[in-house]
């Protein structure tokens, strides 16, 4: 779909609360293909308030990006992405399938469309058509439960309609975040259609990627909250991937507090509101100090940081603290932190 990307291109997960333009762009530079933004309403589009015009904000360094939305009336949907066509043109428009979230599927929103499918069917040929020749999307879950797993009927039916690349989270909705990822349906899903399929779920490690790549028909590969975490895992995956492992330079403590404190620079400069910025990234460097030494105590520090300032101080405490124990040693001899998918953040219940 797009000439410049990878053989096998890695796509960092749109997350909401998570991936914004700053995050997106921390992510591209150290190796993520393709970004999409976090989900958006039709009717969020419709009426262009501030926090939708956020949610579609990107920089042309970003490209590929793409704009995903969610809804249940096909009509709806069909304008809003002519809409967001006109306003921002993203280079696709991603269909979001599989959001588990009360308020989005009892409007039968996200995942809910798993277990219509003429409606899915619908809404996704609607989309299509309205904004085509730009290419659509679609991102979904392996079905509603255990008893109802259909990803590769829903995936044919995407494809018939023209939906030219489908990412697969290995869960159903009934999951949610729990269990595992099943890959050998999103292996199913693959050999099933001639689209690209995506392989979505508990990819923590170069290993995972490596494995899954080996091990499945994908066409490559979605990372959601291992990046929370570590942002570096796309270059990992990258060498690992070019046979370049032993070239691979795990991020230092230090490395990481210096990507941490730019990340709150840029969401500062971006917000333009030093102390909302703060209290907006607190959720984030939670994520990110996972697996630093003395996390817990740090962990308390950060949840109740007002400024940039703050955060460098207590940077600065933390990289002297784990000098003098030689936790920061321990940290740079060691692979890159691994982010436990069992573990990590979920979406709140709100989004
Ligand atoms: C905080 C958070 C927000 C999410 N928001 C979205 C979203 O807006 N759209 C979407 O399609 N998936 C969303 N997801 C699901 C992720 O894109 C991804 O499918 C899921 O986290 C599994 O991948 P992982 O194991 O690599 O994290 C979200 C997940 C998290 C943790």
């Amino acid at each position: 779909m797009h000439a410049a990307l990878s053989d096998f291109p890695l796509f960092l997960a749109p997350m909401a609360g998570v991936t914004n333009t700053v995050f997106r762009r921390i992510c591209r530079n150290l190796g993520a293909d393709v970004l999409t933004s976090e989900f958006v309403s039709a009717e969020g589009i419709f009426h262009r308030n501030e926090r939708t015009r956020e949610y579609l904000d990107f920089e042309p360094d970003e490209r590929p990006v793409g704009v995903q939305l969610f809804g249940a009336n096909p009509d709806h949907l069909a304008e809003a992405a002519r809409q967001v066509v006109d306003w921002v043109n993203p280079d696709f428009i991603d269909l979001n399938f599989g959001c588990p979230v009360n308020k989005v599927v009892c409007k039968q929103g996200g995942s809910a469309l798993l277990k219509d499918c003429p409606l899915l069917e619908r809404v996704a040929g609607a989309v299509v058509k309205a904004v085509a020749p730009l290419p659509v999307t679609a991102k979904i879950r392996i079905g509603w439960n255990a008893a109802t797993i259909n990803a590769t009927t829903t995936a044919r039916i995407l494809e018939n309609v023209g939906v030219q690349r489908i990412a697969v989270h290995g869960r159903t909705k009934e999951q949610s975040y729990s269990g595992k990822a099943d890959w050998d349906v999103i292996d199913q899903v693959a050999r099933t259609v001639s689209i690209p399929v995506i392989g979505n779920g508990d990819i923590t490690s170069a290993e995972d990627a490596l494995r899954r790549r080996h091990e499945t028909a994908v066409a490559g590969l979605m990372i959601g909250r291992a990046a929370m975490t570590n942002p570096w895992i796309f270059t990992e995956i990258k060498a690992a991937m070019d046979g370049s492992s032993g070239r691979f330079r795990p991020p230092t403590l230090a490395d990481r507090w210096t990507l941490i404190v730019e990340h709150c620079r840029r969401e500062v400069i971006r917000r333009g509101d030093e102390r909302r910025a703060m209290h907006g990234m607190r959720a984030r460097l939670m994520a990110y100090s996972k697996g630093m030494p003395n996390g817990r105590h740090l962990r308390e520090r950060l949840a109740r940081v007002e400024s940039v300032a703050q955060v460098e101080d207590l940077a600065a405490a933390h990289l002297a603290d784990s000098e003098s124990t030689g936790d920061a040693a321990i940290l740079r001899n060691s692979s890159t932190t691994r982010c436990s998918a069992a573990t990590a953040e979920t979406p709140s219940p709100g989004r």
